[in-house]
């Protein structure tokens, strides 16, 4: 069985962080989003690892390389524009030959513990298995409407009028006869290929399709609000270590993971939160659901459900900072010079809420 990762596309909704980023290597608890997709492939026992990639490309190819270091092979598959997930299948195919493979979304998180479905699938007779999962909005979805056994009665992409709540998870297990159906669909009316309108075609040509639905959590981390949910959900399942140093004057409590070469000073850190690589936290207050990258400085400040990428400061900021996602290379400062007005530098798409 081989492995599919979709990390083409732009992520306008994720701007200005993906302006010059790719979505799929921001960090969830200082890890990629990317790297964890990988990790879960290779813990299905499947080391063949394609990954579509767009106008982000080379970034994606510097951050993973040759995949060695997760210990599977990666082949690259440049997509010249994001056509729809189907159209990202239809150029995998000399990749992907004849072998049953696993496709995921480069931007979605999910719960642990998938990887026994994926090699359920590698050793059945099925054609194709998806996975569900019940959503307030199913109308932003491809939807699926089951019959009373549970069987798949139709899939439906973005619906106006949902005929139930069961949206499709970024995680889909084909065989090789999906080759025909996304040759045989045509373009939606967003102008794309859509993968829910190539598993309908394998539903009504009667290959068997199988739906599974997952109980645990899922996030498409589309928007930052979805980035803040995923870290708080990957922060509780992480098995904290402390690696770097935290003085005599700090108070870290036992699900705070401080990585290596980090320093926590006279400062409270509350957990579930990670502190990483290089980071010092001086005179500050780190509260839940926080992590903070490499190399940065947190110094006489509060901060608490936020995330904060490489390189970036927060200092002397008197009021508690919460629910925010900083950039990297940024800098959130106090300056006591006169007049004590706002300043900002902001980039494109950037916001700033006040309280
Ligand atoms: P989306 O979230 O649908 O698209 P996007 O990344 O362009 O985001 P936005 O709407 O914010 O602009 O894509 C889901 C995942 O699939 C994401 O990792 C990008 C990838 N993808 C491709 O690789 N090729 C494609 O043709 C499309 C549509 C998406």
């Amino acid at each position: 069985m081989k492995g599919l990762i979709l990390s083409g596309g732009k992520g306008t909704r994720l701007y200005p962080l993906t302006y010059t980023r790719a979505k799929q290597l921001i960090p969830v608890a200082n890890k990629p989003v990317l790297v964890r997709v990988i990790e879960m492939i290779r813990d299905a026992a499947i080391t063949d690892i394609g990954i579509v990639i767009g106008d982000t490309g080379p970034e994606i190819r510097e951050a993973v390389g040759d995949g060695s270091q997760w210990g599977v092979n990666v082949t690259y598959i440049p997509q010249d524009a994001p056509l729809g997930l189907a159209h990202a299948v239809r150029i995998s195919r000399d990749f992907l030959g004849d072998d049953r493979f696993v496709m995921f979304l480069g931007d979605n998180v999910i719960e642990g513990g998938i990887s026994g479905l994926i090699r359920q699938f590698a050793s059945s007779d099925w054609n194709s298995q998806i996975v569900l999962k019940e959503v307030e909005e199913p109308q932003h979805f491809g939807v699926a409407e089951l019959d009373a056994s549970g069987q798949i009665r139709q899939l439906i992409e973005k619906p106006k009028d949902p005929p139930s709540n069961l949206a499709l998870v970024g995680i889909y297990m084909f065989d090789h006869h999906v080759f025909e159906a996304v040759n045989a669909i045509r373009p939606s009316w967003r102008g794309e290929l859509e993968i829910t309108d190539a598993i309908q075609w394998l539903v009504t040509k009667g290959y068997r399709v199988f739906p599974y639905v997952h109980k645990g959590w899922w996030i498409d981390t589309g928007k930052p609000t979805d980035m803040l949910e995923a870290n708080a959900h990957v922060l509780e399942e992480l098995t904290p270590y402390v690696a770097g140093a935290v003085d005599a004057d700090s108070i870290v409590d036992s699900r705070v993971t401080v990585e290596e070469g980090a320093q926590i000073i006279n400062s409270t850190v509350r957990g579930p939160a990670i502190i990483g690589r290089n980071t010092v936290v001086r005179d500050s207050f780190i509260g839940p659901f926080t992590s903070v990258y490499h190399n940065c400085v947190i110094e006489n400040s509060e901060i608490e459900r936020s995330i904060v990428l490489e390189d970036s400061r927060v200092m002397h900021i008197q009021t508690r900072i919460q629910d925010s996602l900083i950039g990297r290379h940024a800098a959130v400062e106090a300056d006591p010079r006169k007049p004590r007005a706002i300043k900002m530098n902001l980039g494109d798409h950037s916001r700033f809420w006040l309280p």
